[in-house]
């Protein structure tokens, strides 16, 4: 049994699926279903008795204390978190509350369940954090990427409420001799991306013939790596990662924001062209850029490749085909998390 928290999020609901697809080890999926979570990801689960649903706070000690002692896991995944860069810079408060807080009552509950443990099943168990690669702040275009031994310089709300439960969860290594993992991501897409990030959001848009919002020059560089790639990698430091230790994780796919939004335009010009024959990339509108927008993030991944053996399946050509077929037959689901919070929060950020 291992428990799982944010687990009807986006990257949280492709491992749990993943997970259980490959493996007959039940799962407890502690999520807040805030409006990022969505227990339609998790529907091809019903009555499987192997995933547990528990809606409920990371930062509920009593609740996980009670999880904990009930199912007895052999690890803890902490994929929970507020995960919106442009949500942080409008109201980081809820940032601050989950991340930061969330994740150090999470770890003092995590920590008390460890300390009662017989000495197998500690030496056994682990918490894997999953981070991000923005922690490390934002490179020029001739910087070498980030290796595990980058600085921390996070530049958002987001990056830096992050940042800051990674320290905890190094230091309740350090400290209280905690079998800890943590591992830094680049950008994923997939299935059941919330519409509110770039890739998701371009395409819905591009569907519902509204515009395609590139922020400022739309130049800037992100590393994407494809969601099951990131869920294998996870699975791969949790069987063989060396405590204590961090891994950067990555798809050696740097890419400009707009050659990224111009390949999926491309695409759905082949897949399902415009009734009036012309380019969905006409609907592609410069927009007021994010502050403080970190230019450039590459993730050196050799660490993993070199002492797990870990590499991505996918390249991005071959993931953003998957992603966009996936979207076109789930238009449904995008009509369903598309409610009227989510027509709220459009208004506040590219209206208002
Ligand atoms: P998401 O926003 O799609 O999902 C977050 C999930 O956490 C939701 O289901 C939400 O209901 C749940 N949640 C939020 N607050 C909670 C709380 N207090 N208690 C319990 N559950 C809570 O996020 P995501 O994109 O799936 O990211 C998952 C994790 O991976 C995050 O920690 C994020 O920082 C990290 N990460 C994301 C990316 C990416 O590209 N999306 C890349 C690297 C790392
Ligand atoms: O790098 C990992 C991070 O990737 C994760 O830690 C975050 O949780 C995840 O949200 C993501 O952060 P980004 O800020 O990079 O992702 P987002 O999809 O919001 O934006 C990707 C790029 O596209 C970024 O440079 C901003 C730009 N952008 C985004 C939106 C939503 C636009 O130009 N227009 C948009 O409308």
């Amino acid at each position: 049994m291992i428990l799982v928290t944010g687990g009807a999020g986006f990257i949280g609901s492709n491992f749990v699926l993943d997970w259980l697809a490959r493996d007959s080890e039940a799962i407890v999926n502690l999520d807040l279903l805030t409006y990022a979570g969505n227990l339609h990801n998790l529907q091809a689960l019903e009555g499987d008795s192997r995933h547990i649903f528990v809606r409920g706070d990371i930062g509920d000690a009593d609740l996980v204390t009670r999880l904990l002692a009930q199912h007895q896991p052999r690890a803890v995944i902490n994929f929970a978190a507020e995960s919106h860069v442009d949500r942080s810079i409008h109201g980081p408060e809820e940032f601050i509350q989950t991340n930061i807080v969330g994740t150090f009552h999470l770890l003092e509950s995590v920590r008390a369940y460890w300390n009662a443990l017989p000495q197998a099943g500690q030496a056994d168990f682990r918490f894997l954090h999953v981070s991000t690669d923005e922690v490390y702040g934002s490179l020029n275009k001739d910087e070498p990427a980030f290796k595990e031994t980058h600085c921390y310089q996070p530049n958002s709300p987001y990056s830096a409420s992050k940042a800051a439960s990674d320290h905890l969860v190094r230091a309740y290594h350090h400290t209280y001799g905690l079998p800890v993992l943590t591992t830094n991501c680049s950008n994923n897409y997939g299935p059941y991306h919330f519409p509110e990030k770039l890739i998701p959001l371009v395409i819905h848009n591009a569907l519902a013939g509204k515009t395609l919002p590139i922020y400022g020059d739309g130049q800037q560089i992100r590393d994407w790596l494809y969601v099951a790639d990131h869920c294998s990698a996870i699975r791969r430091v949790l069987e063989s990662g060396r405590l204590g230790e961090t891994y950067n994780i990555g798809g050696w796919n740097e890419k400009a924001n707009l050659e990224v939004v111009n390949t999926l335009c491309a695409m759905l010009d082949e897949l399902q062209p415009r009734a009036d024959g012309k380019s969905y990339a006409e609907q592609i509108t410069f927009v007021k850029d994010r502050p403080g927008h970190d230019r450039r993030y590459a993730i050196d991944a050799g660490k993993i490749e070199k002492e797990l053996g870990w590499k991505p399946a996918e390249t991005f050509a071959t993931g953003i085909r998957k992603t966009v077929r996936w979207y076109l037959d789930n238009q449904q689901w995008a009509q369903d998390v598309t409610s009227g919070a989510y027509r709220d929060w459009v208004q506040r950020q590219y209206v208002a």
